[in-house]
């Protein structure tokens, strides 16, 4: 079966630089992203330099394809009804509410999708989980699509998404592998050969690797779990040097020459941030617990409460630093995406430690070089609201906190520095800027 037209659902950090690598690599067929968030979709078809993901290289692919074959809309149902394949690439975050608050992965944007294509679908389809789920989410997404369209047939796949932000489209264009899962079916790995014949436009054979939907799915929580993994456990090493006078870069180091442990995810930070690792852990805790497996869960759980542990100690460092008091004090935090050359701020490290300082009396200048005013505001009232302050406390503590939109005049008249995004801007600016080298510059 030949794919000409696909739909995504969902235009976000995923579903915006995957489809336009893959109407870029395959100019035969047509691929229309859709999302519910028509602001977003006015944005996609709006300046090459404002899309609302920011990842090198995205904004030139985009500028070449986009009414080629690429197109942004916010027509969901026609571009449902006109694709042979569909993939789902929206969020899943952590569910607030209900069975598994705080843990489990909400679904209900999931079920939306579903019951979207469920309902505007004249034709059979093939439909592609690309959000991250948990194991034996095809199941529900079955069930769903065959009690509500009866007269299609619905052959669900499991292509879960490796890439890392600030790093997306390179990630796009070398995959490690492409992971297709599919039922063990004829229809079903018809369906897998199709997914396939797309991505070998670009991606070498050996490297995309089929299984069965299970194994697909799972593969993805805990590939993101052992990343996550490898963090803390630098991070929770990075503490017992400091008590020892070992050097956590020279540890981490000698520790990743050893190739069977390799370097990478080995860097000590503040803790992991982004959209992702905490809440692909919390759920796959959740899914040990759920299956009785509670020495597993446990064991993955720590991985989040050392990353809780660190961004408090990197706080409590802070504090210390300026002798045990940081009310009145001006610090300045440089750095608010949750890392380099991104400008998603999704649990990034800087809203933790910002809120902490501020709550101490702390006055504040942030600065990011892709982050927007607006977005860290945002995400300062959502903490702040989070942690249960009144509206009158929050406007209050806002006056603390100045934005600024470049480096230098955020860096004037500071009693200490936390660099809290490894942007390059900071490493190759910080120390022959700030003039006077008394003020404390804290990092990790
Ligand atoms: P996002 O929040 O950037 O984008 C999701 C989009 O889906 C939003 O624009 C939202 O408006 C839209 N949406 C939600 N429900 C909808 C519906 N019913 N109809 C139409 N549009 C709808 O999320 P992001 O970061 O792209 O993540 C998507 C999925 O991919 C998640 O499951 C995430 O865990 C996974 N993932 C994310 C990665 C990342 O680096 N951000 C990497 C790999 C996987």
């Amino acid at each position: 079966m030949q794919i000409k037209n696909i739909c995504c659902i969902g235009a976000g950090y995923v579903g915006g630089p995957t489809m336009a690598v893959i109407a870029l690599k395959c100019p035969h067929v047509n691929v229309t992203v859709v999302d519910s968030n028509s602001d977003k979709i006015k944005a996609w078809n709006g300046s090459l330099n404002n899309l609302p993901v920011y990842e090198p290289g995205l904004a030139e692919i985009v500028g070449k394809v986009r009414h080629r074959n690429l197109f942004f809309s916010k027509n969901i149902a026609d571009n449902i009804d006109k694709a042979e394949m569909i993939f789902m690439a929206v969020n899943t975050p952590t569910k607030t509410k209900g069975e598994g608050a705080g843990m489990a992965a909400d679904l209900k944007y999931i079920e939306l999708c579903t019951r979207d294509i469920a309902k505007y679908s004249k034709t059979d389809k093939i439909v592609v989980e690309k959000s991250t789920l948990p194991v034996r989410t095809a199941e529900k997404i079955k069930e769903i699509l065959i009690s509500e369209n009866k007269t299609n047939h619905f052959e669900i796949l499991s292509n879960p998404e490796f890439l890392a932000e600030g790093t997306a489209i390179q990630d796009l264009f070398k995959s490690d592998r492409v992971l297709i899962g599919g039922d063990q079916t004829p229809s079903g790995q018809k369906a897998v050969q199709a997914l396939v014949d797309i991505y070998s436009n670009w991606i070498p054979l050996n490297r995309i690797l089929t299984t069965n939907v299970w194994s697909s799915e799972l593969s993805k929580l805990a590939s993101n779990a052992i990343l996550a993994q490898r963090i803390s456990s630098i991070n929770s090493l990075s503490a017992l040097c400091e008590k020892t006078g070992a050097e956590i870069h020279e540890l981490s180091r000698a520790i990743g020459m050893d190739t069977r442990i390799g370097s990478e995810f080995l860097r000590p930070s503040v803790g992991f941030g982004g959209s992702c690792f905490q809440k692909d852990i919390l759920n796959l805790t959740y899914l040990c617990h759920h299956y009785g497996l509670h020495e597993v869960a446990e064991y993955w759980h720590q991985v989040v409460k050392i990353n809780d542990y660190q961004k408090a100690r990197f706080t409590q460092k802070i504090i210390d630093g300026l002798g045990g008091i940081v009310k009145n004090k001006k610090i300045t935090i440089l750095g608010w995406a949750f890392k380099a050359n991104t400008n998603d701020s999704r649990e990034s490290p800087a809203i933790y430690v910002t809120e902490k300082l501020l709550n101490a009396g702390a006055f504040l200048q942030v600065y990011d070089p892709m982050v927007k005013k607006k977005r860290i505001i945002e995400d300062l009232k959502n903490i702040l609201e989070t942690k249960g302050s009144s509206s009158e406390r929050i406007n209050l503590l806002f006056k603390q906190v100045s934005i600024f939109n470049d480096l230098k005049s955020s860096i004037d008249q500071s009693d200490a520095f936390a660099i809290l995004t490894n942007w390059d801007e900071f490493s190759n600016y910080k120390r022959e800027t700030i003039k006077d080298k008394t003020i404390p510059v804290f990092q990790i």
